[in-house]
């Protein structure tokens, strides 16, 4: 594995990451993606066009899971995977999830070049709806395939415009069973994730590479707030239910919560405020939030949502207002395999690239894979820790170190 690095072609792939980043509704550099857009799918389509070129066999599953193979001398053996999301939230950047697309397939192709042959195949995954964006849940995919969201559940799916994942996936041209979509345990024999950091802590300690040791558990719940509405010079201020100021108080109840955990691994949002009828003369009479919470903690991230729980019934009795919550998503934590850990940390010793092992704050596909085969992720730096947002930045050499780490780890897990 010596001239992995030699192998590498960077620009190329730097080339790739802007040719898809170009494939946006929104105006480029700025990346907007929802799944089963119409950018959604022609990313595929460019993505999918790339692996066919690389020689990989690509296949699709009921939801639009894509899985693009690279035949082992010994194709019975579970494969070994590797791969990422195309998805982006509106006004995001272009490396979050690319990277590990992108990165994943390039890592394929220089092991390809150095005339490697893999025993257990190496399939690249391409997950569907990894951003929450559209059905407001993330890791559609992944959680499909680990049958932790099960095909009635999903069902149930419906984006802002009432339009349900059935309709919705059909006309993107995905069919068959939601069924088919679990997979086995056993059916990936590992699965590795290269993803940008989307924290600071890599670009301020000077290391090239983060080896993730366990996922942050991430939870949702949705908040609705009935209030009265009313005209906002007729209606004086006594006496009023507005909507809007009973969730203020429950945003920044949620804030004090999470910053009071104890920890700082305790982080909240509230990333949505969907206001009715939203007219500056009118009283709002309806709140909708979507709250985030998450914690290396299961356990302590629970006690902020039961906090907010709290204050929605003290607010409801002070101000008059109905106050519905529903827990959207508790996911538990992942912890990544220590065989997997272990092959990145050669790769990275041999590589002579810094590194250090750390948590992942943010969660992604594999905080799902890991409930059906062993899981270890891979992160490079992001200039300012900046993600989600489209000034977010990853420079060729971090993205390089990140390649090449994963082909000598895919090399190692493959065999
Ligand atoms: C993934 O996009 C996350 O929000 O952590
Ligand atoms: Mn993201
Ligand atoms: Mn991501």
């Amino acid at each position: 594995m010596a001239d992995t690095q030699s192998r590498l072609s960077i620009d190329g792939l730097m080339t790739e990451l802007m040719a898809l980043a170009q494939i946006s509704e929104a105006e480029p550099p700025v990346v907007t993606r929802v799944v089963f857009s119409e950018a959604d799918l022609r990313a595929r389509d460019y993505v999918k066009s790339l692996c066919v070129a690389a020689g990989l066999v690509v296949t699709e599953d009921a939801v639009g899971n894509t899985f693009a193979r690279w035949q082992g001398s010994e194709p019975d053996l579970a494969p070994v995977g590797t791969g990422s999301h195309i998805d982006a939230i509106p006004n995001a950047g272009l490396y979050d999830g690319c990277v590990g697309v992108l990165g994943g397939l390039e890592a394929i192709r220089v092991l390809q070049k150095l005339g490697f042959k893999p025993r257990r195949s190496i399939e690249l995954v391409i997950f569907t709806s990894e951003e929450p964006t559209r059905f407001g849940i993330g890791c559609l995919g992944s959680r499909m395939m680990a049958n932790v969201m099960t095909p009635a559940q999903a069902l149930t799916l419906r984006d802002k415009e009432g339009l349900g994942l059935e309709e919705l996936r059909t006309r993107a041209g995905f069919r068959g069973p939601l069924e088919s979509v679990v997979l086995r345990q056993g059916r990936f024999h590992q699965f590795v994730e290269l993803h940008i950091e989307q924290g600071p802590f890599l670009e301020q300690e000077g290391l090239d590479l983060g080896l993730v040791t366990h996922i942050a558990a991430p939870a949702s719940m949705r908040v609705v707030i009935e209030g009265e509405g009313g005209h906002a010079g007729g209606k004086l201020m006594p006496g009023r239910k507005d909507a809007l100021a009973a969730a203020a108080e429950l945003i920044l109840a949620l804030e004090a919560a999470a910053k009071s955990s104890g920890a700082v691994d305790t982080v909240a949002t509230v990333g949505v405020c969907e206001v009715f009828p939203g007219a500056v003369n009118s009283i709002p009479s309806r709140v909708k939030l979507e709250t985030d919470v998450r914690d290396t903690d299961g356990a302590r991230r629970d006690r902020v949502l039961r906090m907010l729980q709290q204050t929605c019934k003290e607010v409801e009795q002070r101000r008059g207002v109905k106050i519905q919550t529903e827990l959207v998503n508790a996911d538990p934590p992942a912890t990544c395999d220590a065989t997997i850990l272990q092959s990145m940390e050669d790769a990275a010793q041999a590589a002579g690239k810094k590194y250090k092992k750390m948590v992942s704050r943010a969660y992604h596909d594999s905080l799902f894979m890991a409930r059906i085969a062993p899981v270890a992720m891979l992160f490079i730096p992001c200039r300012g820790g900046v993600s989600h947002r489209p000034d977010e930045y990853a420079s060729p050499e971090w993205i390089g170190s990140g390649v090449h780490v994963l082909a000598r780890t895919l090399a190692a897990l493959a065999g």
